[in-house]
């Protein structure tokens, strides 16, 4: 308690060193999440933004499935039951790490369509919305071949019976709770105007607390694509309804573009941290890089200033908008150009980056040269088994329920990643600096993201974390806020988690925080040292990412989902 009480009130710390002998734990003032209760299990454990998802993963691993073949089966029940996030009509990235120490990245981002131009959404007659909204937003889809590619490399078991679990959700429904029911209450005038208002809006409002949800179009799906594999989603019946919904609202994905999808294995990032080792995704996301380069700068300050100190949330802020300059300059599809991954997460660099970083002054992104809107509601699945294997799956529609287009017949929404790319590329800013090139619209291309599925290993080179969230670029800061409080202030992970954070905005320049956690004398030095301050809050959009985490627990595991929103971990 006495560097708990230290921390946020700096005054009774003189004379204490910031070292970091002890773990430290958060205040009692600090009230979100407090009666969290962390899940343990012996073999394995399962964690997700949804409890029915979450216990068809574990059934899984009880039946004797391993880490990959939850996390698909997780990932299709998600498409059912957290249809505002989780998806067959979006993407995503996985990263798997197996019990041998060998690891993977799966990329099955959706990819623009042929049709698609560099100017689409930058031209006067665009529709208003167009890249949101609208027909046009709509990537083409790689959840589909992603997750079963993943289980065709790693899995053990059939299709059938991966995709079983959520056809039955699906099919027989499930009771409808505030979670569901007021995420489509705020998507409202995103669904309203296309096929998907007469399930998800039936006579204009979201359906009734408790009422049974069924969706008999998408159980007819998954049961396609569980008889035919990735061909009945990219050449057979559901691909015909994706064209159809597209000619309806004039949308650019056509039958060539779906039977051109092909996913891509990709090598995962690694960087070390304070003598750990943080696996990431590469790019096209930025959130691997992101995390590696905010990592690598706050580690040449050792050790960290207390949690909650003013001091400790300057650094914070400052690593963070050094990588997300990076991020939005420099990342992009690495098959379309270049990307310098390696000089961005090099120790070199950050010790440069770090060099920049005035202890007692904010500096002003004059230089950030990138748009900074970004979708917001990707999902987690975070799973260990008991051979020794864990995955780190995010997978995204973008916004909440994605574009709004619901493929008529076929029951799931289509995403609006497209809006992830840059719709004005070749802007020259005040600086003379051109905007965003690397992430430019181009027939095929991927569109980069902020997703950071990640594993960090301990010093034995043991898995010590398996994390990754939501929140668009706050993905970023808040994974690396979890870690830096597990490894530099030692917190358990339920404290880790639901520690109060901050978030760097490069664009325009400010430092959201949480509200109500940092001392008021905290939130004084911080506008002193020249930071322009927004709190953020847990309940309104833009959130602070909500991370999913599952750490090593002596020989098993413990698991947490981000108080701030819904989900579970389970053990078994
Ligand atoms: N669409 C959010 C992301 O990919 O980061």
């Amino acid at each position: 308690m006495l560097v708990a009480s230290c921390v946020f009130f700096a005054a009774a710390c003189r004379g204490l060193s910031p070292g970091h002998a002890e773990p430290e734990s958060l205040p009692p003032t600090w009230s979100l999440g407090a009666n969290v209760v962390p899940s343990y299990g012996d073999r394995g454990m399962v964690a997700s933004n949804d409890s029915l998802a979450t216990a068809v993963g574990v059934a899984i691993l009880e039946r004797g499935g391993n880490a990959v073949d939850a996390a698909i089966a997780t990932a299709f029940a998600l498409a059912v039951t957290h249809p505002e996030a989780g998806n067959i009509g979006g993407g995503g990235f996985m990263l798997v790490r197996n019990a041998d120490g060998t690891t993977a990245a799966l990329d099955f981002r959706e990819r623009a369509p042929a049709a698609a131009t560099r100017e689409m959404f930058a031209r006067p007659a665009a529709p208003r919305n167009a890249s949101t909204h609208t027909h046009l937003a709509a990537g083409v889809p790689g959840s589909v071949a992603g997750m079963l590619a993943a289980l065709d490399r790693f899995g053990t078991i059939s299709r059938q019976q991966a995709i079983a679990p959520a056809i039955a959700l699906a099919r027989d429904g499930f009771i409808v709770d505030a979670t569901f029911r007021d995420g489509i209450a705020g998507q409202r005038a995103r669904i309203a105007p296309h096929a998907g208002a007469g399930l998800f809006l039936p006579g204009g409002e979201p359906p009734a607390l408790g009422a049974t949800f069924r969706q008999a179009d998408l159980a007819r799906t998954l049961e396609l694509v569980a008889r035919d594999g990735p061909a009945a989603f990219y050449r057979g019946p559901i691909a015909d309804l994706i064209v159809a919904e597209m000619r309806r609202g004039g949308g650019l994905i056509t039958a060539q573009d779906l039977a051109a999808y092909r996913v891509t294995w990709r090598t995962p990032i690694r960087t070390t941290y304070r003598g750990h080792t943080v696996i990431g995704m590469p790019p096209p996301s930025a959130g691997g890089v992101a995390v590696a380069a905010t990592l690598n700068i706050l580690e040449t300050f050792d050790p960290l200033p207390q949690f909650g100190t003013a001091r400790h949330a300057h650094l914070l802020a400052a690593a963070q908008q050094r990588a997300f300059l990076d991020r939005n300059e420099l990342v992009g599809d690495p098959d379309a150009s270049a990307v310098p991954t390696e000089r961005l997460i090099s120790k070199e660099h950050a010790r440069r980056m770090a060099r920049t970083i005035d202890p007692s002054r904010a500096a002003s992104t004059r230089a950030a040269r990138a748009a900074a809107r970004e979708g917001n509601e990707t999902t987690h699945i975070a799973v260990a088994d008991r051979f020794g294997n864990v995955v780190s799956l995010t997978t995204t529609i973008n916004d909440i329920y994605g574009s709004g287009v619901f493929v008529s017949g076929a029951g799931f929404f289509l995403n609006d990643e497209m809006d992830d790319f840059a719709s004005r590329p070749g802007a020259v800013n005040a600086d003379g600096i051109v905007a965003a090139e690397a992430n430019a619209i181009a027939p095929g291309k991927v569109m980069t993201s902020s997703m950071a599925p990640t594993i960090v290993l301990d010093r034995e080179g043991r898995v010590l974390l398996v994390l990754g969230s939501r929140g668009g670029p706050r993905i970023i800061s808040s994974v690396a806020q979890v870690i830096v409080n597990v490894i530099d202030h030692r917190m358990s992970l339920k404290d880790a988690m639901r520690a109060p954070r901050v978030h760097h905005v490069v664009s325009p320049d400010s430092l959201w925080y949480e509200p109500g956690d940092f001392a008021p004398a905290v939130i004084d030095s911080l506008r002193v040292m020249g930071y322009a301050l927004r709190p953020i809050r847990t309940d309104t959009l833009p959130y602070i990412g909500r991370v999913i985490a599952i750490a090593r627990r002596g020989a098993g595991w413990e698991g947490v989902v981000d108080p701030r929103y819904a989900g579970s971990a389970k053990g078994y």
